[in-house]
Parts: structure tokens; C-alpha cells; sequence
């Protein structure tokens, strides 16, 4: 996916998540960047402190032990956030890409281990809740839950199929711009995609541990909407 970044990232503040030992960071910070890199295990950071060091790449690239999650509370944007080889060790995916469509102002790079499989295909904009037939097609966007282990590792939660990573990406404000490899995504933020979400605004806030109450109006009108004017029965 070389050829997919450009090859001269001066000025450009890129974000690592799971960086492990570091090696998409020092690349990254090669190519000019300025690179904030996080993991949760020390582990992991020590080795990319060294990594860094050795490639005189110290002074391009901050290191921080942190969940993904807690990026809700980073008040920084990022041009460009790397996010490879992490969703499926989370037991909340969608609120990661959440998370992230507020921090990003321009590009993500994302990869996950995904479902075999590599149809495509539409969605209706609406079904009824008698006729679930259609979510078992293969197109249908899915996730598989792993509830045991998958190659011997209890931190493998969800594969999602590929129409699955696309939906979610979208549903977050996230447009699928090109597909270099398997299991990759470069992925532009869509400022449109994105306000279709902020009417559950109150539930992100909330499930980042922010102030929610002011925002919950939102959410609760347009399910009003939908109970009235759509096929629910307003009750
Ligand atoms: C499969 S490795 C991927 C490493 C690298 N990004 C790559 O694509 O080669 C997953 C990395 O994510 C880190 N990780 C796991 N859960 C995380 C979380 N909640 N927040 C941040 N990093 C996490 C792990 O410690 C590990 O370094």
C-alpha cells in the first residue's frame, strides 16, 4: 500500500493506533511526518522507544501507553490515522470508528481480519421487521462474534464481512476512497456521512463518559418521527 500515502507527509500530524513495536510509526515519521503512537501494552512501547532511537526518529514520533478509547478525551485532529490490526481485539468495534471519525480531519488507513467472502451489493433503505430474510444473504453486512478463541488468541472478538467494514465505516463518517490489498481500506472523512449520526450524538457522549442530557433531544424526536410517520405503530 506504499503508493496509496504520499511519499512526503511534512506537516502532517498522523495518529498510530496500536502501533506495537512500531514499525508503520517509524515509517510513517520517515516520510516527514509527526507521529503520535499508542498501545496499551508498555511492552510494546519500550521496543518502538528503541526502534525510534536507532532510526534517529525520536524527535518525529510521540509514544503513549493508551486504549483507543480514550482518544474520545485527546483534544488534537489528526490528518492522517493509522488504524491497522486492532479493531478485532475490541469488544466495542463501532465505538472505536466513532471515536476516531472525531478525530480524524482527512484520511485512515484501516485493516481488520475480516470474514471470508467478497460480495457486494445493496441494502433497502428500510424492512420490515416480519421479513428478516434478507440479512442472510452474503452481501448483507455482518459481523462474526468469537466467542472462544480464534489461532489460540482469547483477544480475537468480531470478523466482520466486507460489506459489514464498509457499512460501519460509513454509518461513522468514513467514505471508502481505495482498497489496495485484502483487508484494506483507505478511507477519507465524509462530512456528510458524518451528520447523518449526529442525531445519536447523546449516546457516543455517553458512552465516552461525557455530558449526554443536552443532546438527547436529538435522538428521541426523530424516533418519534419514524413512530409516526413510518411502519411502527405509534404507540
Ligand atoms: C495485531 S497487533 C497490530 C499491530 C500493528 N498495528 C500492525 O498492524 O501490524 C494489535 C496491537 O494493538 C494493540 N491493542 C490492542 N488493544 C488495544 C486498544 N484497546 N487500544 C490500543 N491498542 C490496542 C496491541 O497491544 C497490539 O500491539
Amino acid at each position: 500500500m506504499e503508493h496509496a500515502i504520499p511519499t512526503d507527509l511534512s506537516g502532517w500530524h498522523v495518529l498510530d493506533i496500536g502501533c506495537n513495536a512500531g514499525f508503520y510509526s517509524i515509517e510513517l515519521a520517515k516520510r516527514g511526518a509527526q507521529v503520535l503512537a499508542i498501545d496499551v501494552d508498555p511492552h510494546y512501547l519500550k521496543q518502538a522507544a528503541w526502534v525510534a532511537q536507532q532510526f534517529g526518529m525520536e524527535d518525529r514520533l510521540e509514544l503513549k501507553q493508551m486504549q483507543v478509547y480514550d482518544l474520545a478525551r485527546l483534544d488534537r485532529q489528526f490528518d492522517l490515522i493509522w488504524y491497522m490490526g486492532v479493531l478485532y481485539h475490541l469488544r466495542y468495534p463501532l465505538l472505536s470508528l466513532d471515536i476516531l471519525a472525531q478525530k480524524a480531519s482527512h484520511l485512515m488507513v484501516f485493516q481488520t481480519l475480516t470474514m471470508p467472502g467478497n460480495e457486494t451489493g445493496d441494502v433497502p433503505e428500510d424492512f420490515g421487521v416480519n421479513d428478516r430474510q434478507p440479512t442472510l444473504e452474503a452481501h448483507w453486512p455482518k459481523m462474526a462474534f468469537i466467542e472462544k478463541k480464534m489461532a489460540g488468541d482469547l483477544t480475537n472478538w468480531w470478523a466482520p464481512n466486507h460489506t459489514g467494514v464498509e457499512a460501519m465505516l460509513r454509518t461513522c463518517g468514513f467514505k471508502v476512497i481505495e482498497r489496495p490489498g485484502h483487508e484494506l481500506y483507505i478511507c477519507q472523512v465524509d462530512e456528510q456521512l458524518r451528520q447523518h449520526q449526529h442525531w445519536n450524538q447523546s449516546e457516543y457522549l455517553s458512552a465516552v463518559g461525557l455530558a449526554w442530557q443536552d443532546t438527547v433531544q436529538d435522538k428521541i424526536a426523530q424516533k418519534n418521527a419514524y413512530m409516526v410517520s413510518g411502519s411502527g405503530s405509534k404507540k
